[in-house]
């Protein structure tokens, strides 16, 4: 462990097919009025709707509903909720739903008493509420499991006019006051979804663990938990409703979004970066985006990190060492990672999600670069990426 670093994490959370019944607890910590967002209709299609607004209405809470957050919620329906929560004097913000819902309503909790460009100060600029803002409380009841939303600060946020997918991490004021996870909440996520998340989960671990060559306890852990996603992985595409594998699959995405695993760490985000636009410009899941341009981006980091991706090949797929130079041992570990892909039926080009040698230029352009873990890209090696991913 090289790095300084501090750790403070304080959403509290309740995990288990027993933990919606907390909910009427917490509610006692928080005023009357409770703006409840979620999405396009899964939740009252699957009942747990109706079971979170009785347990608001015996709790005596006013609910103001806010429906229609979309997955990768837009600019425009930020703006939309920011304005019925400044004229309804809300005291929590219940998301219910997905990664989409839990982002959305951090990013209302943070811009509701914003009075500037909340949209240019916190996802242009990056910057992070002024010390005296007030930010309303949020908490989560998480339908989905992927993106680590229930227990981080990130909000991803699309401008769609743009065609401008933003992230911004804010600091822990904006991370859940607490988050409900029962793994039978996401029995009834579609297949392509549940695929999307689990390669989501899978990214989120490779994103911090493909940087730096030193010791790090961060990352025996990411190791443990990319062996765990893989394992239950498995089992949930040949069978969604084993609650064991689902249940895994949720705890493994909550731990590795929440800043644990990229202590000490520099960490490389730039799948995350090229996936957002090719999200934005394909309107594909998430994870999806994120597959399909993994295996041309590990195949040029590969050439920088050997160490790391044979020390992958060996600890998470168990390659075995003997007879293979390090960068055969490297190369065996990424081809490892592409089969898995395949077996569990995720995308591995941008064609299968609709895109075109012409959006190139377009989503090359709209790509945030950053320092990543072993390579600084510049936007010509975004498009080559691009170019090798169709
Ligand atoms: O619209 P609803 O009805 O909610 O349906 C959703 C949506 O269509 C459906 N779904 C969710 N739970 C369900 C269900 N359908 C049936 N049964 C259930 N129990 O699944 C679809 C996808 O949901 P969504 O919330 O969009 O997916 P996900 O959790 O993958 O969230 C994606 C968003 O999170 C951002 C992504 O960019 C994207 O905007 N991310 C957030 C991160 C963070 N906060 O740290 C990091 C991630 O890297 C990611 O960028
Ligand atoms: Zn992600």
């Amino acid at each position: 462990m090289l790095g300084n670093f501090s750790y403070y994490n304080p959403t509290k959370l309740y995990f288990g097919d027993e933990s919606l019944k907390f909910l009427k607890d917490e509610l006692k910590g928080y005023g009357p009025v409770v703006m409840l967002n979620y999405g396009s209709g899964s939740v009252k299609r699957n009942g747990i709707y109706d079971q979170v607004v009785a347990i608001l209405k015996e709790a005596g809470k006013t609910i103001v509903e806010n429906p229609g957050v979309m997955t990768n919620p837009t600019l425009e329906k930020l703006r939309e909720g920011v304005k019925i929560a400044r004229e309804n004097n809300i005291d929590l913000i219940l998301a219910l739903g997905g990664g989409s819902v839990c982002d959305y309503s951090k990013a209302v909790a943070a811009s509701v008493f914003y009075e500037g460009d909340y949209w240019d100060k916190f996802w242009l600029k990056q910057e992070q509420p002024d010390a005296g803002q007030k930010l309303l409380p949020v908490g989560c009841v998480l339908t989905m499991a992927g993106t680590g939303s229930e227990m981080n600060a990130g909000t991803v946020i699309t401008d769609a006019e743009h065609t401008f997918k933003a992230g911004h991490v804010f600091d822990s004021r904006l991370m859940p006051k607490f988050s409900i996870l029962n793994p039978k909440f996401t029995m009834t996520v579609p297949d392509n979804q549940m695929k999307a998340g689990i390669y989501d989960i899978m990214n989120h671990i490779m994103e911090q663990y493909f940087s730096d060559f030193d010791d790090n306890t961060s990352d025996y852990i990411a190791e443990g938990l990319m062996r765990s996603v893989i394992t239950s992985s498995r089992i949930a595409v040949k069978n969604s409703q084993d609650y064991e594998a689902r249940s895994n699959i949720m705890w493994t995405a909550t731990w590795a979004l929440n800043t644990l695993i990229g202590l000490g760490k520099k960490e490389d985000w730039m799948v995350h970066m090229i996936g957002h636009s090719v999200g934005a410009w394909t309107h594909a899941p998430h994870g999806y985006a994120l597959a399909s341009v993994s295996m041309a981006y590990y195949q040029r980091a590969l050439e920088n990190g050997l160490p790391k991706f044979a020390r992958f090949a060996h600890n998470v797929w168990d390659i075995p060492t003997e007879g293979k130079t390090e960068r055969e041992l490297a190369e065996a570990g990424l081809e490892a990672l592409k089969d898995w892909m395949l077996e569990i039926g995720l995308p591995l080009t941008i064609s299968e999600l609709g895109a075109t040698a012409d959006m190139i230029p377009g989503i090359t352009d709209t790509t945030v670069i950053y320092p990543a873990g072993y390579l600084d890209l510049t936007k010509e090696d975004v498009a080559e990426i691009l170019k090798e991913s169709l």
